[in-house]
């Protein structure tokens, strides 16, 4: 792996870059590529530095603390020359630094193991697109590569993706959990079987219509990406349904800004509590980072609660989860579709909505099992898929 990661260093340091102009300001550098200009903290410089002695060969972690360092660090002497910029310190260490890996980490280029940003979608995708799961399979160094991007391409953009031709054997999900990512538990256990049962500790174990909802909003954390594999599925009745809840989100703060602002702002609670068991947990029913951008919906209107306090607008608040239910419940917006034997729906349960038709449980039976995985697993999966295809082509 360590071969793999510097000739991707050495891959990306052949890039044509237009020359670097540097000075020295403020104890740092002032590098300017092309018109594009920032000032590199003399710390951030340092700390990047892979000279020997710096970080371990294997691992690249570094091998020194905050500590070991000069607290007035600055930098005293530089040089550029061939895509590269070097820096000596104060400290007496001395630097090259590859130039478009400066500005990768700059934001200046693409980083090319970075998995595709999401695409919101108000329309079902027609036609679904099932993936073959004979492409990835069971063993990491002899999958395609293609056909592994190819998959984690639909699940990043679109947030799910549908494996077909997995075993129909009890158990598999499981072992393309773990193919996929790092199983996490949950209060159901590490797996959980989904059909009808006579003493249910959810909805979901029943045979009723599930309306489009997010998993376990009462779970620290809430799962992040679910799993759910077709063991049988003969039932009139019992099809899949999947909504973006990012396309909702997007629709509500453009129809109504007070009432997403009041899903955004006002403190929810979600409870699970079976007598036996109960988990509690807070948040908001849409999250967003400090910089706009999307980061969860919590949908599930069987166990929200929002907190009361002074100067909360509830009325904003009860008004934008009508009308996200609104949009979520609307046919044009839902994609509906039947788990065969073999199949399972991978999708981000922090983004995508999921439900199901009523079946009749006389009449047949549905089946599935389902697990979770953790958020890194899939953005993992990515950058080696995009690390293998390179060292494949050379
Ligand atoms: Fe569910």
């Amino acid at each position: 792996v360590r071969g793999v990661a510097e000739a991707h260093d050495r891959a990306v340091s052949t890039l044509a870059t237009p020359p670097a102009t540097i000075a020295l300001v403020d104890g740092g550098v002032r590098l300017d590529v092309g018109g594009r200009i920032a000032v590199l903290h003399p710390q951030w410089l340092r700390d990047r530095s892979t000279e020997p002695g710096q970080v371990d060969r294997t691992n690249r972690q570094r091998l020194y603390t905050p500590l070991d360092l000069p607290g007035d660090l600055v930098v005293v002497g530089y040089a550029a020359s061939d895509g590269a910029v070097v820096a000596e310190f104060s400290d007496g260490h001395r630097a090259t630094y590859a130039l478009d890996a400066l500005m990768r980490a700059l934001g200046w280029l693409a980083d090319a193991e970075a998995p595709p940003a999401p695409e919101p979608w108000s329309a079902p995708l027609d036609p679904l697109a099932y993936v073959d799961w004979a492409g990835i399979g069971w063993d990491a160094a002899t999958a395609d590569p293609d056909a592994v991007i190819a998959y984690l391409d639909g699940f990043f953009r679109f947030g799910f993706a549908v494996l077909r031709g997995t075993p129909t054997e009890l158990g598999t999900v499981r072992r393309v959990a773990d193919r996929l990512g790092y199983i996490s538990g949950n209060n159901f256990g590490w797996v959980f079987d989904v059909r009808a049962e006579a003493t249910p500790t959810d909805l979901a174990y029943t045979p009723i219509a599930l309306s489009a909802h997010t998993d376990q909003p009462y779970r620290r954390p809430v799962p992040g990406i679910q799993l759910l594999h077709c063991l049988r599925n003969d039932a009139p009745g019992g099809d899949s349904t999947l909504v973006d809840g990012l396309a909702a989100a997007v629709a509500l703060a453009a129809d109504d800004p007070d009432a997403h602002a009041a899903l955004a702002g006002v403190e929810t609670e979600w409870r699970y509590d079976t007598g036996d068991d109960t988990v509690v947990g807070r948040g908001r029913v849409l999250e967003y980072e400090p910089d706009g951008r999307f980061h969860r919906i919590r949908f599930s209107t069987k166990l929200d609660s929002p907190v009361p306090s002074p100067g909360v607008d509830l009325a904003a608040y009860y008004r934008g989860r009508r009308r996200l239910a609104e949009w979520l419940d609307d046919p044009a917006h839902r994609l509906v579709f039947r788990l065969e034997p073999g199949d399972v729906v991978v999708f981000d349960n922090h983004r995508l909505l999921h439900g199901r038709t009523a079946f009749d449980p006389s009449l047949g039976s549905r089946h599935l099992q389902g697990c979770y995985i953790d958020h890194d697993g899939p953005d993992t999966m990515y950058r080696l898929a995009v690390r293998r295809r390179a060292s494949m082509s050379r």
